[in-house]
C-alpha cells in the first residue's frame, strides 16, 4: 500500500529541493518574511502541511471578505445526516471576549482579533438515535466545522489557535446560549510565522490490521 506521504513530501519542497514530510522542521523556528508569501496559498496539501498553532497575533483587523470565507468554509464541512448540528458564534463584543478569556482558564490569546465559538446543537440532528449518539454527532459536526474554518483561515494567510480547555458553563453564560461549546477558534494575522511542529511518522501513526 502506498501512502500520500511521498506525494505530500514532493509538494512540500521548497527551492525545488525535495523535503521529507517527517520529521518536519525544528519546532519553534520561524519562516523568513520572504518565504511567508510562498506558504500562503490555496493548495490544500500545503495549507495543511504549513498550518501551525499561533498564540501571538498582530493588532490588525481581519478583512470582512476573509471572515466570510472562513465562515463559509465551516458550512462546507460534512455533518451527520446533513443536519448541520452545530452553531457558530462570531464574537465581536470586547466584553464577551474578556469573559471567554476567563472561561478558557485565563488563556490571554483568546482575546484575538477574530474569535469564533463552535457549539453543538444536537436538536438539529433529526435522526432516530439515542440522545448520546446525537450529542456525539453534534460534537463531531462542530469540530469538523471548526477544523474547516481553521484550514480556510490558514489558506488566507491567517493563523489560529484551537481552544479546547474551556469551562463550558462559563462560555455558555458569556454567550447567553444553551448551546454547549465544542471549541473556541481564535484567529488573526501572526506576529511571526512559525514552522509546523514535528509529528509522528506515518508508520507509527497508521495501524494496518
Ligand atoms: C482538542 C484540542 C484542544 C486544544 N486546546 C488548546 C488550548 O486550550 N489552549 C491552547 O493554547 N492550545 C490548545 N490546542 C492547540 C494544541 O496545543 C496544538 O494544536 C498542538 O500543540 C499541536 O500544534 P500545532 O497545532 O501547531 O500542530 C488544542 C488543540 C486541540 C486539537
Amino acid at each position: 500500500m502506498s501512502y500520500p506521504k511521498d506525494i505530500l513530501s514532493r509538494m512540500y519542497s521548497r527551492d525545488n529541493q525535495p523535503e521529507l514530510l517527517y520529521p518536519k522542521r525544528e519546532e519553534g523556528s520561524t519562516i523568513e518574511e520572504t518565504q511567508y508569501e510562498e506558504v500562503v496559498q490555496t493548495n490544500l496539501f500545503n495549507v495543511m502541511l504549513n498550518r501551525r498553532s499561533q498564540r501571538k497575533f498582530e493588532n490588525k483587523t481581519i478583512e470582512d471578505s476573509k471572515i466570510e470565507m472562513i465562515l463559509a468554509a465551516a458550512d462546507t464541512a460534512p455533518t451527520a445526516g446533513g443536519f448541520q448540528g452545530f452553531e457558530i458564534f462570531h464574537i465581536k463584543s470586547s466584553e464577551i471576549k474578556a469573559k471567554l478569556v476567563e472561561a478558557a482558564n485565563k488563556q490571554p490569546y483568546v482575546n484575538a482579533p477574530l474569535v469564533l465559538v463552535f457549539c453543538m446543537n444536537p436538536e438539529r440532528v433529526k435522526m432516530n438515535f439515542p440522545p448520546n449518539i446525537l450529542k456525539k454527532f453534534s460534537l463531531q459536526d462542530a469540530t469538523l466545522a471548526a477544523s474547516y474554518s481553521q484550514l480556510a483561515a490558514h489558506a488566507l494567510g491567517l493563523s489560529s489557535i484551537w481552544i479546547g480547555m474551556i469551562n463550558e458553563d462559563k462560555v455558555m453564560e458569556a454567550l447567553g446560549t444553551n448551546h454547549v461549546p465544542a471549541t473556541i477558534l481564535c484567529l488573526g494575522y501572526p506576529q511571526k510565522m512559525l514552522q509546523p511542529k514535528p509529528k509522528r511518522s506515518l508508520k507509527e501513526l497508521i495501524h494496518i490490521v
